[in-house]
């Protein structure tokens, strides 16, 4: 699926008209915001914290998807695309590949504050989009979605590990800095449940070997039991280049 294919079934961000929010919905916003502001310094890593501050969220409204998509295209040139639910794999992946990152608009229900495992807009903006501004982080992510196009048009086998692989960096992954370990998993990072849960010691933490990675399920109905953390995301670059190229994925 070309660029042009892509327009046709997202269009550009700004040719979507945004929700108006109630009150309730923009207060949801601003308690997961002021939640995570206050958790992250210290458990976030610095990339992602660094992003934080480029995004600069509004406090007590929901933000527009074309104004934060603005933003992050300023830094990489990735962009946002409105979308109504989870992306069947195959497309997403195509998204990744050509620096598109779909986005819900919807924000979750009071009660699923704690974590909702359906992407809403606080998951996509908090929880993605500020390593999206990242240069490092943002080609290892666009070479995801490259490796993962490749896989598909050619059947290769790689199709069904690259979302293991997905889960336990982009969504679930952990880091080592001097500081100790930090949380660059955008599904943690957007769960004040699941930040304070993956540093309490209580999941497994392994070193992030792809191979062994990439044959690991997941399940997103539950805390992640095993976590998997690198050393750097100039590494996750490198090591993932060198998965493809160890699976025959150029
Ligand atoms: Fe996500």
């Amino acid at each position: 699926m070309g660029e042009r294919e892509t327009r046709r079934f997202w269009p550009d961000i700004h040719e979507v008209a945004s929700p108006v929010y109630s009150d309730a919905e923009n207060r949801t916003w601003a308690t997961l915001l002021s939640s995570q502001r206050s958790l992250l310094p210290g458990r976030a890593c610095r990339e992602f914290l660094a992003g934080i501050e480029r995004l600069d969220f509004p406090d007590d409204e929901i933000p527009r998807l074309a104004d934060i998509s603005d933003r992050i295209e300023a830094c990489t040139g990735w962009r946002l695309r409105r979308v109504d639910g989870v992306v069947p794999d195959g497309e997403f992946f195509e998204m990744l590949a050509q620096r598109l990152f779909p986005s819900t608009d919807y924000i979750r229900r009071q009660e699923d504050i704690g974590y909702t495992p359906a992407p809403d807009i606080f998951h996509e903006l908090l929880g993605h989009a500020p390593l999206l501004t990242d240069a490092r982080f943002a080609a290892f992510f666009q070479r995801m979605g490259e490796a993962a196009v490749e896989a598909a048009a050619r059947g290769h086998p790689a199709r069904d590990l690259l979302p293991h692989l997905y889960w336990y960096s982009v969504e679930f992954g952990l880091i080592r800095t001097r500081d100790g370990l930090r949380i660059y998993g955008s599904g943690i990072l957007s769960s004040p449940d699941e930040v304070l849960y993956c540093l309490s010691g209580q999941p497994t933490v392994l070193p992030f070997d792809m191979a062994a990675v990439a044959a690991t399920p997941y399940d997103i109905w539950h805390m992640q039991e095993t976590l998997f953390a690198i050393d750097s995301f100039a590494w996750l670059e490198e090591a993932f280049a060198e998965w493809c190229r160890a699976v025959g994925l150029e």
